[in-house]
Order: C-alpha cells, then structure tokens, then sequence
C-alpha cells in the first residue's frame, strides 16, 4: 500500500505543471473566500490565523507529516509563523525536489529546514521533541491512524500543539447523496454552458462517487480512512479552534482539472464561485451538508480523558433553532 501510494507521488510530482491549479483551494478567488468565511477578515489568511493564535511558534520546532516538497512548510518559516522545521514524506520525489529547493535557497532559512523521506504509518516520530505537529492535506492518507495519533501525541514536548488543515470528508471520496444532488443541481442550473466544457471543448460529465478499485489502484492513500478522522483525532486531542472551511459543494464543483477552466481576472467566473459559496454555507448552516475540510488546532487530551461522544443534532432540530420553532 506505502509503495503504490509512494509510487503515485513520485509521479505526481514529476507531472506537475506549474502555473496550473492543483486542486479547489489552489485557486486564488477560492482561498480568498474560504479564508474570509473561515477567519471572518478578508484580510486574514491561514499564516496570519496561526500566528495570531499562537505567537509563540515564532520559535517553535516543528514536525510536518506527508508534507510533499515542503512548499508551505517554507512559506511559514518565510512568514516567521514557524521556527525550524523537520518534515517527513512517503515519495522519494517529493522529498528530493523539496530537499533541492531548500539547498538552493541556502543561509539560515534553509538550515531551519530539513525534509526526510518516512511512512507516517510506521514512523517512530520520537517522545517529547516537537513544539508542533503540522499536518496539512496530511492525515486523510493515513491508514493507521492507531499507530500515527498516538506517536503524534507522544512526540510533542508538554504544551505542544497540533495544528492540522485537512480533508475529513467522506472516506475514499464515496460522496453523500445531498452532496451529488447540490453540487449536480449547482452544475446544470448556474455554471454557464461555457465553463462547463473542457479545454477541447467536450462537455465536462457530471462528478459522481469513484469506482472503489480504480481509486485504490490509482493511490491507495487517497482519503483512505477520512471519514473516521474527525473523531478519531479528537479523542486524542482537544481543539481549541476546530473551524469550518467548507469543500462538500465547492471541492466538487471545481473538482480536478475543472478549478483550471475558472480564470480568476474573469467577473463572471468569480461571481460563479462567489454563488457556490452562498450555498455551500447556506447548506451546511441548515445541516444538510457538512465542512468536508477543517483548520484543527487541538492540544493532546490528557490520557484516559476522552470525550463522551455527542450525538449529532438533527437538521429539523437546527432548523427549529434557527428559525425559533419547536421541532
Ligand atoms: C495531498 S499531498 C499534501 C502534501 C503537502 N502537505 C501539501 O499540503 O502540499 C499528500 C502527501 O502525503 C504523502 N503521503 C501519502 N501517504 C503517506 C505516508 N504513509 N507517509 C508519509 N507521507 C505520505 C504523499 O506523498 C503526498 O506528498
């Protein structure tokens, strides 16, 4: 399973086409919204987020799992939200394009920064090292998430602190009923014909849930056990922010290449998203989609204190409360 998933990066990074967006967030008009929504600020952004939160990572060390090439990794140190960073991925690629990058950079920065090439779900991360655990678009390829939670608590020194921006949506991305049928009525009734075309000028088919097979041979990693992540992950650790960032509409309308037809100078294809947005929160406020993606900064639970788990409320119920009518 490692190997395959190892093998699909390797290739991933060597087919990457600069310039183009790799998936929804990539898009800037996208992150602008989603960090507006998430943050309240449009001026706010993630970096600015953390660092606001926690001014003392400033100094910090810092673990990054499956962090690819190291890109953001960089661009905290860059932005001083981050002090020295040590970072761990499964593809020999990535690892080495990142680890190229960082030495041609030189000076300080790059003394900060070290990339190793490991599997998050055999790993021992060590005990009491880290300032912070860093896991962004991470964990949601993680198979044994009861190997890789524990040794992340364990690793952290007391006060550590994770910090994850991750995907916890439906696991290997077997999409719920009402996020076909939005994202499918968004599709036919308010994306002009044109963008829904491909560059050939072929119609774009409808998104729909991936054949199980296909997906694993592809990458067996991909979003292998997401669905579980959220509790799992909060079982060991209490968030402090646990903030919505959306995705069930918006990763499925942009899905893949289709982030690309949108062209960010263009009014018309940001009012599209801007509308996409309007109803995803309307959506997931009425409850009847939920934030696939999720900004979690959590510190590890002390042991044996796991939350009672919480029922979830039903729709009627946070319909009732929001409209002030008995369910
Ligand atoms: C979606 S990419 C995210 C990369 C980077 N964190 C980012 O946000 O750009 C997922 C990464 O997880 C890595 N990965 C997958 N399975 C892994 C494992 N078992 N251990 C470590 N890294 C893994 C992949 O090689 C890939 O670089």
């Amino acid at each position: 399973m490692t190997q395959a998933a190892a093998r699909h990066w390797d290739e991933w990074q060597r087919r990457r086409t600069p310039g183009r967006f790799a998936d929804w967030a990539d898009h800037p008009y996208v992150f602008q919204r989603l960090c507006a929504h998430a943050f309240g600020d449009p001026a706010c952004d993630f970096f600015d987020f953390i660092q606001n939160s926690l001014p003392e990572l400033a100094n910090a060390h810092v673990l990054s799992l499956c962090c690819g090439d190291g890109a953001f990794e960089q661009s905290m140190l860059e932005r001083g939200v981050f002090g020295r960073v040590t970072g761990l991925d499964v593809s020999p690629e990535r690892v080495r394009v990142g680890q190229e990058r960082v030495h041609a950079l030189g000076g300080e920065l790059a003394a900060r920064m070290k990339l190793h090439c490991d599997d998050v779900n055999h790993a021992d991360l060590g005990s009491g090292r880290y300032d912070v655990v860093f896991a962004k678009s991470a964990l949601h390829h993680i198979e044994n998430l009861e190997h890789a939670l524990p040794a992340m608590v364990r690793c952290l020194k007391p006060d550590g602190v994770l910090v994850t921006i991750d995907f916890f949506g439906p696991t290997r991305f077997q999409w719920t009923e009402e996020q076909l049928r939005a994202r499918s009525w968004f599709w036919r009734h308010r994306v002009p014909a044109a963008l829904r075309l491909d560059e050939q000028g072929q119609p774009i088919p409808e998104i729909g849930r991936p054949d199980l097979e296909a997906m694993i041979a592809m990458d067996p990693s991909e979003a292998v056990r997401s669905g579980e992540l959220h509790a799992l992950l909060t079982r060991q650790f209490e968030p402090i922010h646990d903030i919505a960032l959306g995705g069930a509409l918006l990763n499925l309308l942009l899905y893949g290449d289709i982030v690309n037809r949108f062209d960010p100078d263009k009014e018309a294809h940001r009012a599209v998203i801007a509308e996409a947005f309007e109803l995803e929160r309307l959506l997931m406020e009425f409850g009847v989609l939920d934030s696939d993606f999720r900004l979690i900064i959590a510190r590890p639970r002390p042991s044996g204190n796991s939350p009672a788990s919480v029922p979830k409320e039903s729709f009627l119920r946070r319909l009732a409360r929001r409209w002030g009518h008995p369910p």
